[in-house]
């Protein structure tokens, strides 16, 4: 595995994969897809690879016109930007950079904004995997890498625990999408032989995260002394990793796992919302007064649990960051990012809070 197409490069664990690619694994060229939506912020990796790729584009900004390719000469490091359904360009930069493995992470992520417009996420997640694997399949590429999600498994009771064997009874039109690109996969892989792997990951946290998501956003309101809107009872719960502990998870299946084969990956760390919430707050030294029960999420998967057994004993991986450590590490992260927080707030993210929290 020399060169690397990582789609959706620019979003939170596809930015902390490539951050640890470049870093730890430097013989590879890593070739960074990614459409800029309002959660792809070039920022989250330009002490990295310069300022000419971060520029001042992304997350949560007014739509991106077309730009340039740009290119960090001094590391191994390629930006284009563009659509993973666009079949000619994925072509394209398959054969220009000789590409031998595709690590898909490129997705529309959270599952409200699936609830309020769902036929985004069939055209990203489905019609866009749909793309690459065609093009994975006519060019021989020698690993595709599915970045699936525990979601895909549908929700727990109160006892038990997810396996690869599991049946995908996914419920919300987000998990819904990704299950249907995991099945795309695997008939890729019956049908034309394509080598691929899935990964189902559970709940990730950590630096850069688009403050829609739990942790970041009741960061940021508790920072700013805001209501911090949990939905119901706030007792559902959530197997949560460190996403570094993800990235690694991911190189090791590249490295080691033979094709065709599905890994669960979790933390082993579940914890109810209001658990989590409290944490932070306490972590910040605010007062729980800020918590408010708003109205919950239609359909709100109440217990999602991972077993990751296989991923330990096949492969050897590890979760490597304790809670305690990743939640005090992630919040340090915040309080010192000050700047790339405040730019992915303005604009757009305003708009969407609204909408979203205004009359829960
Ligand atoms: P994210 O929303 O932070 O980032 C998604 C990235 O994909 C953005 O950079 C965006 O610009 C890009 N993108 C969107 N549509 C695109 C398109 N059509 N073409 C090219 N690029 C496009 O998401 P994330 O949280 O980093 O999740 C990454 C992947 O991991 C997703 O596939 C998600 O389903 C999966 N996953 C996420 C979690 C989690 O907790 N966040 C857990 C398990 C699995
Ligand atoms: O399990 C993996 C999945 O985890 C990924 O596939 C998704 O991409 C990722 O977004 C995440 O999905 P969740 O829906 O679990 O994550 P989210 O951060 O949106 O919510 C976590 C929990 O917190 C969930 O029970 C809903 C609740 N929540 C969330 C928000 C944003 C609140 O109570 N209040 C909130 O404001």
């Amino acid at each position: 595995m020399k060169n690397i197409l990582v789609t959706g490069g620019a979003g939170f664990i596809g930015s902390n994969f490539i951050r640890m690619v470049l870093t730890e694994h430097p013989d590879c060229l890593v070739v960074n897809l990614d459409k800029l939506t309002y959660a792809g912020n070039l920022e989250n990796l330009a002490d990295l690879v310069g300022g000419g790729a971060a520029g001042t584009r992304g997350a949560g900004r007014t739509p991106v016109p077309q730009v340039p390719r740009v290119t960090a000469h001094d590391t191994p490091y390629r930006f284009v930007h563009g659509d993973i359904c666009d079949a000619a360009l994925v072509a394209r930069v398959i054969d220009e950079h000789h590409i031998d493995t595709i690590v898909n992470f490129a997705a529309e992520s959270h599952v409200d904004r699936s609830l309020t417009g769902p036929k985004i996420f069939i055209e990203t997640n489905v019609t866009g995997t749909l793309c690459l694997l065609e093009a994975a399949r006519d060019r021989n590429v020698d690993r595709f890498l599915q970045v699936s999600t525990d979601e895909v498994y549908g929700a727990l009771g109160p006892e038990g625990q997810f396996t690869e064997q599991t049946l995908l009874s996914p419920n919300s039109p987000y998990s819904a999408s990704k299950a249907a690109a995991d099945h795309l996969v695997r008939a890729f892989g019956h049908t034309w032989g394509l080598k691929y792997n899935i990964t189902r990951c559970s709940n990730n946290y950590g630096p850069y995260q688009f403050p829609e998501k739990l942790i970041p956003l009741m960061i940021h309101n508790a920072l700013h002394d805001k209501e911090l809107p949990v939905y119901g009872d706030g007792m559902q719960v959530r197997d949560w990793l460190y996403v570094y502990d993800h990235c690694t998870a991911i190189w090791r299946v590249l490295e080691r796992a033979a094709p065709g084969e599905i890994y669960n990956i979790g933390g082993c760390n579940e914890k109810a919302n209001l658990e989590v919430v409290n944490i932070i707050l306490s972590r910040l030294g605010k007062p729980q007064s800020l918590i408010r029960h708003v109205k919950d999420r239609p359909g709100h998967d109440r217990r999602y649990a991972i077993d990751a057994g296989k991923i330990i004993r096949e492969l050897g991986w590890k979760p490597s960051v304790t809670f305690e450590e990743g939640i005090a590490r992630t919040i340090d992260w915040y309080l010192a990012g000050g700047k790339w927080l405040a730019n992915v707030v303005s604009g757009a993210y305003q708009q969407y809070y609204e909408r979203m929290y205004a009359n829960r």
